[in-house]
C-alpha cells in the first residue's frame, strides 16, 4: 500500500519525492564522500549531546544520593570536554556541508549555463532576459539548499534525536511514552501547511522576477524614460511589484513562522505530563532524582531538533520550488546542440544559393515567400526595398539563427542543413541591424572577432575600418571602456567597431545589414570606404536602406513581401523602369542630389 503510493510519488517528476531522488543522484551522489565525512563529524557531535544528558543524571545522583564532591568534579570535566568535542565536530561538519553547498551551486550554474548556449534564438525571444538571471541565482543556490538542509537534519537532527530519545527511553520508558503524544498532531498540523507555503513560494519568486523586469527596463531604457517622462509609471509598475512581493512575504512569515508557536505550545504540553509523571515516580515508586533529570535534559536538549525537524517539510518546499526553477531550464532540449553529427562546410568559391525559401517566425504568417537567388562568389549582391519586406530575415536564415520551413539555402553545393552550425558561422563575418558591443575594451570588442588576434591585426582591421583614427583620439585609446552594451560611443563609432571587429574576421562570406545606417555623410563615405575593402573578393550580402550606398554592387534583388520582385544592376533596373526606379527617384527627392558614392566594389 505505501510502497505502491510512494512508486506513483516517484515517476511524478514534478513530486517533491522525485525532485528530491533527482537532487540526491545528480548532485548529491558524486559528493558522497564528503557528505560522509560531515555525517562522521554530525554523528560525534549527536554522540556528545547524548552523553551530556545522560551524565547529568550522574552528577545529581552524585550529588543528591551519594554527596560525593570528587565524582561531581570528575563527571563535570567530562561534561566541559564533551562540550568542546561537540563544538569542534559542529563546526568542522558546518564548513564541510557550506564547501559541498557552493560546489553544488556552482555546478548548477555552469549546466544552466551551458544549457542556455544550447538554445536558438527562438527560445530567448519567449522569455525576458532578467527571468534567466533570477532563475540563475535563485534555482542554483535552492538545489545546494535542498540537499544540505537533508543531509544536516538526517546527520545531525535526526541522529541528536536518536541519541538523546535513547537516553530518554533508558531512563524512563513509560515517561517517554507519555511525551510521544504530541508527535501524532504535530505531524498532522504541518502537513496542512506544506500546500500553502509551497504556492506562495512560488508566488514570491515570480514577483521578484517583475520587479527584477522593471527594474532593468528602467535602467535600460533611461534615455525613453526620461524623454517621454515615465519615471511615475514606472514607480507606479514598481510599487505594485513591490507590494505584491511584500505581501507575499510577509503571507510567507505568517504560515511558516506558525510552526514554531504550535510546537512550542505541543511542547509544553508534554512537559508538563512529564514533569507529574516524573514527579511522582520519585516520590512515589523511590527512582533516584538521577533518573529524572536526566530524562528532562535529554528531553529539553532533543526539543530543538525535534522542532527543526518538524519543520524540515516546510523549508524543503520553500526551497523545491527553487529546485523546478532551475531544471525547468537545465531539462529544456537543446535546441541548438552543440555536438551535432554533421560534417563541416567546406568553402571553395562561396556561391550563396537561395532555391524557393519559405518561412515564418509565427506558422501562418509568411515572411518569405518562395525567395530564390544566387549570391556569386566574390561579388556584392545588394538586397533592397521596403521595412519588414524580409531582407533581415534573409541573412537570419543564412546565419540559421533560424531553421526555414522549405526550399534550401546551399553554400557551395551544401545544403546549410546538413553541416555543422558551428562551422558556418565560423566562416561568415556578420554586421547586424543592431551593433552589440560587450562590456570591455575597444580593443577587446574588436579582437572578439578572432580569437588570440595580435595587437597590429587589431589596429589593421581599426584603421581599414576607419575606426582608428577616432579611437587614438581618445585619451585612453585602445583601452577606453565602450560601456555596457556600448553606450560610451556615438552610434557611428559603435558601427565602424563592428565593422573592424568583422574585418579581422577574415571570413569568405560577409553578412551586413544597414551597416551604415547611422552614419553621417562624410563618415558614411569612410565606411563605405571600409566595406569595399572588407568585401573585395569575397561573397557579400548587403542590405542598404540608402539606395546610393548600393548603386556600383554587381546585383541588387528588389525584396517585398518576402520575394524577389526585381534584379539587375543599378543601371538597368533604372532603364527598366519598374519598383526600383520608383524606389530611387523618390529617394533622391527626398535627399537632394548626391555625392559621388565610392563603389564597394570594383
Ligand atoms: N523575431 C521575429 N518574430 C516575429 N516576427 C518577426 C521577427 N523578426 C521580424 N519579424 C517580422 O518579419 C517581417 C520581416 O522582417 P525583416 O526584419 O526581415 O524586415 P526587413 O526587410 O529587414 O525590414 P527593415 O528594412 O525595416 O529592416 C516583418 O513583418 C517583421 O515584423
Ligand atoms: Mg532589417
Amino acid at each position: 500500500m505505501f510502497g505502491s503510493k510512494f512508486k506513483a510519488k516517484l515517476a511524478d517528476p514534478n513530486s517533491s519525492l522525485a525532485l528530491i531522488h533527482r537532487l540526491m543522484t545528480e548532485q548529491a551522489f558524486g559528493q558522497r564522500k564528503n557528505y560522509a565525512i560531515a555525517g562522521v563529524l554530525m554523528a560525534i557531535a549527536a554522540g556528545a549531546t547524548g552523553l551530556t544528558a545522560y551524565l547529568i543524571g550522574n552528577v545529581i545522583n552524585a550529588a543528591y544520593v551519594d554527596k560525593n564532591l570528587q565524582a561531581i568534579i570528575v563527571l563535570a570535566i567530562v561534561t566541559a570536554v564533551l562540550f568542546m568535542v561537540k563544538a569542534i565536530a559542529s563546526y568542522m561538519s558546518a564548513v564541510q556541508m557550506a564547501r559541498i553547498g557552493n560546489r553544488i551551486v556552482a555546478d548548477n550554474q555552469r549546466r544552466m549555463f551551458s544549457s542556455l548556449s544550447q538554445q536558438n534564438l527562438e527560445f530567448f525571444s519567449r522569455h525576458h532576459s532578467v527571468e534567466f538571471l533570477a532563475r540563475l541565482s535563485t534555482g542554483a543556490s535552492a538545489a545546494s539548499q535542498v540537499i544540505n538542509l537533508l543531509v544536516t537534519s538526517i546527520g545531525r537532527d535526526l541522529l541528536s534525536l536518536i541519541a538523546l530519545v535513547t537516553v530518554m527511553v533508558y531512563q524512563d520508558p513509560v515517561m517517554s511514552l507519555f511525551s510521544f503524544v504530541v508527535v501524532p498532531p504535530a505531524f498532522a498540523i504541518l502537513r496542512k501547511m506544506i500546500r500553502r507555503i509551497y504556492a506562495i513560494a512560488k508566488s514570491q519568486f515570480h514577483g521578484t522576477t517583475r520587479i527584477m523586469e522593471t527594474m532593468q527596463e528602467t535602467v535600460q531604457g533611461v534615455r525613453t524614460v526620461k524623454a517621454f517622462t515615465l519615471e511615475d509609471q514606472m514607480r507606479a509598475r514598481l510599487d505594485a511589484n513591490i507590494a505584491e512581493f511584500e505581501n507575499d512575504s510577509n503571507k510567507w512569515a505568517r504560515v511558516a513562522l506558525r510552526a514554531s508557536p504550535l510546537m512550542e505550545a505541543l511542547g509544553g504540553f508534554a512537559v508538563g505530563i512529564a514533569l507529574v509523571y516524573g514527579g511522582y515516580r520519585v516520590l512515589e515508586t523511590g527512582a533516584t532524582p538521577g533518573q529524572f533529570f536526566s530524562y528532562l535534559a535529554a528531553f529539553m536538549l532533543a526539543y530543538e531538533p525535534a522542532k527543526r525537524l518538524a519543520r524540515l517539510n516546510i523549508d524543503l518546499n520553500t526551497g523545491l520550488v527553487g529546485v523546478r526553477i532551475l531544471y525547468d531550464i537545465i531539462d529544456n532540449p537543446p535546441t541548438e546542440p552543440e555536438h551535432e553529427n554533421k560534417p563541416a562546410l567546406a568553402l571553395t568559391t562561396a556561391r550563396v544559393e537561395f532555391k524557393d525559401v519559405n518561412f515564418a517566425y509565427r506558422s501562418g504568417e509568411a515572411v518569405l515567400r518562395g525567395m530564390s537567388f544566387v549570391a556569386e562568389p566574390g561579388k556584392v549582391t545588394a538586397l533592397v526595398g521596403p521595412s519588414g519586406g524580409g531582407k533581415s530575415t534573409t541573412l537570419n536564415l543564412v546565419l540559421r539563427f533560424y531553421e526555414m520551413d522549405s526550399g534550401s539555402i546551399t553554400i557551395d553545393g551544401q545544403d546549410i542543413a546538413n553541416v555543422t552550425r558551428a562551422s558556418l558561422r565560423r566562416q561568415i563575418s556578420y554586421v547586424g541591424q543592431d551593433v552589440f558591443l560587450f562590456h570591455g575594451t575597444v580593443r577587446d570588442n574588436i579582437a572578439i572577432g578572432r580569437p588570440g588576434a595580435t595587437e597590429e591585426e587589431i589596429v589593421a582591421a581599426a584603421k581599414a575600418a576607419h575606426a582608428h583614427e577616432f579611437i587614438k583620439a581618445f585619451p585612453k585609446g585602445y583601452d577606453t571602456p565602450v560601456g555596457e552594451r556600448g553606450t560610451q560611443l556615438s552610434g557611428g563609432e559603435r558601427q565602424r567597431v563592428a565593422i573592424a571587429r568583422a574585418l579581422i574576421k577574415d571570413a569568405q562570406i560577409i553578412l551586413l545589414d544597414e551597416a551604415t545606417a547611422s552614419l553621417d555623410s562624410e563618415s558614411e563615405q569612410l565606411v563605405q570606404d571600409a566595406m569595399a575593402r572588407l568585401c573585395r573578393g569575397r561573397t557579400t550580402l548587403v542590405i542598404a536602406h540608402r539606395l546610393h550606398t548600393i548603386t556600383h554592387s554587381d546585383r541588387i534583388l528588389v525584396v517585398e513581401g518576402g520575394s524577389i520582385v526585381e534584379t539587375g544592376r543599378h543601371d538597368e533596373l533604372l532603364r527598366k523602369g519598374g519598383r526600383y526606379a520608383a524606389f530611387y527617384r523618390l529617394q533622391i527627392k527626398e535627399q537632394g542630389p548626391l555625392n559621388e558614392p565610392i563603389p564597394i566594389a570594383g
